[in-house]
């Protein structure tokens, strides 16, 4: 979608350094090889729609099975005191390597290729010093990012970087600063960052950049650190204790339900969640590193050696990158996994996002899974909302991968080792027969030398004057997109409310993933899936249909949502969404601001938002705007209709309040004030019907 924002943005190629990775559409099935064949048969004309469009603007393009983009960009771009954005959420993973990473939509994507300025409001800082050390017991740099989500919850960075130092820092590779930073995604901040460090210089010379660790040494105690007094001016400062940080489990359904794994136990006797796993998955951007896949490697094989060969359901591992698979394949790493019965997926996002293709569990049926991943929102592997997933380090996974179930400790627990000397079996309690425990695992920060494996990277072309983008104009999975209409008086006056979305909506509920992966370059047809995981206040939970359904205000009868949005549309009848806390929380995913504005919404009227989903909303030239009294969010009741007073030409003023005015089907009007973030560029985006089109009026013309 980026790309085909920045064609129709008519520039001959790209101002700053872009590339394009094929991460996200590979389903996981067999194991890489066959999947990577069928993904590349699947989305051939994707595949060759993004090496076109990449040759053709000067971009370079890594092909599928190269690896997951935020691993590839700490491979071979990432450096000390650099700015990167990225469109995917988990970009501040470059904070591993001291590098300010920040997940944008794909419009901001595109004003930065077109080589213009890009901006947010300046965030505030919060200082996590960390202290002790990582290394000798079961946590890992995992359980800090788990731990803090448990602190600061979804939404408690929003609007803030996250910068550690104190001597912590120095006990941790790269990579596992790199999983920090990732998953700092998870409590919606700006970024996260780690000030330079010498493992940051070991890990550049063993990806053959020495050059830039040995000019970042010479910057390492002015530029590259926090100025000095810091500490003292951060807005707020956390500390943990890495000699006694436990190690955590976060989950189900949100990645902030944080249990440290001492209390697990209890926690799930507290519930109703399957103590029985169903799968295990290590991988995705968060934790696949060589250090990671070697810490699973040596649980795999002391537990060999005690004979328990064979894990106990099934092990799904995906390397971070092509040269992760090569290196660790070198090393004997992944033949042990295998032995100990793993699959082996591709490197890339696979289960993460929802590409998983999953014939043991059926939809609906409750089930527990356990992952090294980042997210865990409903249906985020599998599409099953039935799914329970929770987060953990790549050697708790493996842990529980050989126990089987979540009430497993390694740490105080035994795994019995059954006659066949061939497969383990653990109940809670049972001590009974031979058992074995693990030892936490020996952490090996690099591999003695990478192997690049297999190139499927494509160059950026200098002179790209002849070449040609393809794309069908009957395909079902590309459209070029159509420049949406600018702001026209009236547009939000009698807005019907398309529906209330109550708790939770994150990107994943109001653009679902999965199979809708394969319409991300066609806005018509993933329009299709909007808000279909969001759960309607006006419907009551027990029905069925109250998540993804609404009742259309024309007809009276219940639909689909987009079904009852195209109606609308359909009639010219505008409309609003009401959303509750942190609406649009996740990832970055433009399409969730892209439909709406697609399907004819004008304004999304929530409690609060998301960072990157409100710019993303403001950049397709729709209203998100928050209830200055949340308690207003209650008053709204079906068939309401919204006027809102003060968006005119004119009218509209950053940091001037906007007058909502409520006319009930019957009952008297009521008011209520609403805030707004627009400052008065962004007021021209609305105006202009989108961020790209005022673009196009002015500095492109
Ligand atoms: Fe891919 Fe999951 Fe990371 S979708 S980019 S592996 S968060």
């Amino acid at each position: 979608m980026a790309l085909l924002q920045f064609i129709s943005a008519g520039l001959p190629n790209v101002r700053v350094p872009t590339t394009v990775h094929s991460d996200h559409l590979i389903v996981a099935e067999k194991g890489a090889k066959d999947d990577i064949k069928r993904a590349i048969s699947d989305h051939k004309e994707v595949y060759a729609f993004l090496s076109s469009a990449a040759e053709k603007y000067g971009i370079g393009y890594w092909r599928p099975g190269s690896g997951i983009i935020h691993v590839v960009i700490f491979e071979n771009y990432a450096f000390p005191g650099g700015l990167i954005i990225g469109t995917d959420s988990h970009t501040p993973n470059a904070g591993g390597m001291g590098m300010l990473g920040i997940g944008v939509g794909g419009s901001d994507a595109v004003d930065a290729m077109a080589g213009m300025p890009w901006e947010l409001p300046c965030p505030n800082v919060t200082g996590v010093k960390l202290t002790g050390k990582l290394g000798s017991k079961w946590n890992s740099s995992k359980d800090i990012i788990c731990k803090l989500a448990g602190i600061l919850s979804v939404s408690g960075g929003k609007g803030k970087i996250i910068e550690f130092f104190g001597p912590g820092v120095q006990s941790m590779g790269a990579t596992a600063m790199a999983t920090v930073c990732n998953m700092s995604a998870e409590i919606g901040s700006t970024s996260c960052i780690f000030p330079y460090t010498e493992a940051m210089g070991r890990y550049l010379s063993a990806t053959k950049r020495a050059d830039i660790a040995r000019t970042a040494d010479r910057f390492k105690d002015v530029l590259l650190v926090a100025d000095e007094g810091s500490e003292n001016s951060y807005d707020e400062v956390i500390e943990i204790d890495l000699d006694t940080l436990e190690p955590h489990v976060n989950g189900p359904f949100t990645p902030d339900l944080s249990h440290p794994l001492s209390r697990l136990k209890h926690a799930l006797s507290e519930s109703d969640w399957p103590v029985e796993l169903s799968s295990s998955m290590v991988g995705s951007c968060t934790n696949s590193s060589y250090e990671d896949l070697e810490k699973v490697r040596h649980l795999v094989a002391q537990a060999k050696t005690a004979g328990i060969a064979k894990v106990k359901i099934p092990l799904l591992v995906s390397p971070g990158s092509e040269q992760i698979r090569a290196t660790a394949e070198a090393d004997g790493i992944l033949q042990e996994l295998r032995e100990a019965g793993a699959t082996l997926l591709s490197s890339s996002c696979g289960p993460c996002v929802g590409q998983w293709d999953r014939s043991d569990v059926v939809k609906g049926e409750k089930n527990s899974v356990v992952s090294s991943y980042n997210r865990n929102f409903v249906g985020r592997h599998d599409s099953n909302p039935a799914t329970h997933s929770f987060v953990t380090s790549p050697e708790l996974v493996t842990a529980f991968a050989f126990a089987g179930r979540l009430d497993f400790n390694p740490i105080t627990d035994s795994l019995p080792i059954l006659n066949d000397n061939v497969s383990s079996s653990f109940s809670a309690g049972s001590t009974a027969g031979p058992t074995f425990r693990f030892r936490p695992p020996v952490s090996t920060e690099l591999p003695k030398a990478f192997d690049p494996g297999e190139n499927r990277y494509q160059v950026p072309v200098t002179d790209a004057s002849n070449l040609s983008v393809h794309i069908d104009s009957k395909s079902d999975r590309l459209q070029r997109l159509t420049p949406f209409e600018p702001w026209a008086r009236g547009n939000a006056s009698r807005m019907e409310v398309l529906l209330k979305v109550k708790g939770k909506c994150t990107t994943d509920h109001i653009s679902p993933a999965g199979p809708w992966y394969n319409y991300r370059g066609h806005l018509e047809n993933i329009s299709n899936n909007m808000l279909i995981a969001a759960q309607n206040a006006f419907i009551p939970e027990r029905d069925p249909k109250s998540r993804g359904h609404t009742l259309n205000p024309l007809t009276g009868k219940m639909d689909l949502i987009p079904a009852v949005a195209k109606g609308l549309r359909r009639e010219g009848v505008k409309w609003c969404i009401i959303g509750d806390s942190n609406y649009g929380e996740g990832s970055s995913r433009e399409h969730a601001a892209l439909e709406p504005r697609f399907l004819g919404g004008v304004a999304v009227i929530a409690r609060s938002f998301a960072r990157i989903h409100e710019t993303n909303l403001k950049k397709q030239g729709m209203l998100p705007l928050t209830f200055d009294d949340w308690t207003d969010y209650d008053k709204i009741e079906l068939g309401d209709r919204i006027e809102l007073v003060g968006v005119e030409s004119g009218e509209m003023r950053s940091g001037r309040q906007i007058t909502m005015e409520v006319r009930p089907r019957d009952g008297d009007v009521w008011k209520a004030m609403l805030n707004h973030s627009f400052h008065s560029k962004q007021i021209e985006w609305l105006r202009a019907g989108s961020a790209l089109n005022h673009v196009k009026n002015t500095t492109l013309r």
